[in-house]
């Protein structure tokens, strides 16, 4: 009966049993995508953090393997990254094998340092660096909070960087044998798991920006020169709601060139023996608005594969819409794409049992309880590209302007289903699709 459970996600990756938060060492090797992640194999709540493991040949179904790094003398192992090191820089590898080496924190109650592992086997099994800690940040910052290290190579410098969350924001780390590591500057006002790569605007490779973001999906947008981060704009929000920890793939072919994201969604409801989920892989990207360059969020297009049309409609009337959904109001899973015209409702969306899963609130400019103004603010439409799963619902605004994440509310009173809400609105475009589990 795994993963049949009433709680368990059916398209989004969960663990047999165990809690499970951030994504962690993001890596594609050998044409498999890998997920590592904050887990306790033993119980539904956070506590005793291991790196627990999974890999996918198409980032949407996913094989879990036993626990990649156990807690060890100098405490529970928290997040990190990956890297394949091609060039040997560490001298881990063993012949043509190179080795993918893990960095991790291990957090003690007064201490956190920063540790590395490596492997030579897909990551399947471990040995973790005779002179650990790498960072004992404790020193120099005197904080508890110094961790979450993603590191990468940065090509034009010819060095590896690490972003490490330090006390008020994130302290940049440069190496050249992934051991030794030099202090190069600090950017506050993020918190936890930091990012930094570098996208091109509109597509255009000869116009690339460089992104920061922390844990709570606020982003900036600067340049980069291997030593600092200058910002240039920001910070944003790319997400709101409950999304948390997102981490982007490193290692991606160049013949791809996608920045792959994935973030962690809690789950609070039910009883199950396992807690907590990934959220849909997402594509990131840099589009100019009226309002300048915008990180863009979309659903990777191999989930397409998981939908199928049930149903396509132009031009309702909100109760005419609302109709079409009515025998979907008890469904466990379903993706609806629907673009609204909006008129002067002061608030105006889409509600699932009293839930609003869209929530726009035209006069205070608040969508999902997030500052939004809209691109095109005359034409008064929004799009919403919304999945709804057992547990969650993830919303695409606008063609990935914004997206949001919510737990879905199980055990409510209200009955209604689906409910298109606000003044005189009308459902330009509204589509249904039924969705494929991806355990089976
Ligand atoms: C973010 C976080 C990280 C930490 C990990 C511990 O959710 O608090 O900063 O490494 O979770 O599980």
């Amino acid at each position: 009966n795994l993963y049949k459970e009433v709680n368990r996600p059916q398209f989004h990756f969960t663990t047999k049993r165990g809690w499970i938060n951030d994504p962690n060492g993001l890596i594609f090797h050998d044409d498999e995508y890998h997920l590592f992640y904050q887990h306790n194999p033993m119980e539904r709540e956070w506590e005793n953090m291991h790196w627990g493991h999974a890999v996918s040949k198409d980032l949407i179904h996913w094989e879990e393997l036993p626990t990649a790094l156990y807690p060890d003398e100098l405490g529970t192992m928290f997040s990190g990254s990956a890297v394949i090191d091609h060039d040997n820089t560490a001298g881990f590898n063993c012949g043509d094998t190179a080795a993918m080496i893990a960095f991790y924190t291990v957090a003690s109650p007064d201490r956190q340092v920063q540790c590395m592992a490596y492997s030579l086997d897909n990551g399947r099994s471990w040995t973790k660096y005779g002179n650990n800690p790498l960072i004992d940040s404790k020193e120099k910052w005197n904080s508890v909070d110094t961790r979450d290290p993603k590191v990468f190579w940065h090509a034009p410098s010819m060095r590896w960087v690490m972003v490490l969350n330090e006390r008020d924001g994130h302290s940049i780390y440069t190496s050249q044998n992934l051991k030794d590591w030099q202090y190069q500057s600090h950017v506050t006002g993020f918190w936890e798991c930091p990012e930094l790569f570098e996208l091109p605007v509109d597509g255009d490779e000869n116009n690339k920006k460089w992104i920061m973001y922390g844990a709570t999906g606020t982003y900036m947008i600067g340049s980069f020169d291997g030593r600092v981060f200058t910002p240039e704009a920001g910070k944003y929000y790319y997400c709101s709601g409950a999304q948390y920890a997102a981490q982007t793939f490193n290692n991606i072919p160049q013949t791809d060139g996608r920045r792959i994201q994935i973030g962690w969604g809690r789950i609070s409801q039910g009883e199950e023996a396992f807690n907590g989920m990934m959220m849909l892989p997402t594509s990131l990207s840099l589009r100019t608005t009226k309002e300048g360059p915008r990180l863009i969020v979309k659903p990777v297009t191999e989930v397409e594969q998981l939908f199928t049309q049930n149903g396509s409609w132009k031009n309702l009337t909100a109760e005419q819409a609302n109709k079409h959904l009515e025998q979907y109001h008890d469904t466990d899973r379903i993706r609806i794409k629907a673009r609204i015209k909006l008129s002067h409702a002061t608030d105006a969306g889409l509600s699932l049992n009293g839930q609003r899963i869209v929530n726009y609130d035209m006069n205070g400019n608040m969508l999902n309880g997030m500052f939004y103004s809209p691109e095109e603010r005359t034409s008064m439409t929004l799009s919403a590209d919304i999945f709804i799963d057992r547990t969650s619902v993830e919303v695409f605004f606008d063609d990935g302007v914004y997206t949001s994440y919510q737990e879905r509310k199980a055990n409510t009173n209200d009955k209604q289903g689906f409910h298109f809400f606000g003044n005189n609105i009308q459902v330009e475009e509204l589509e249904i699709y039924e969705v494929k589990s991806i355990w089976t």
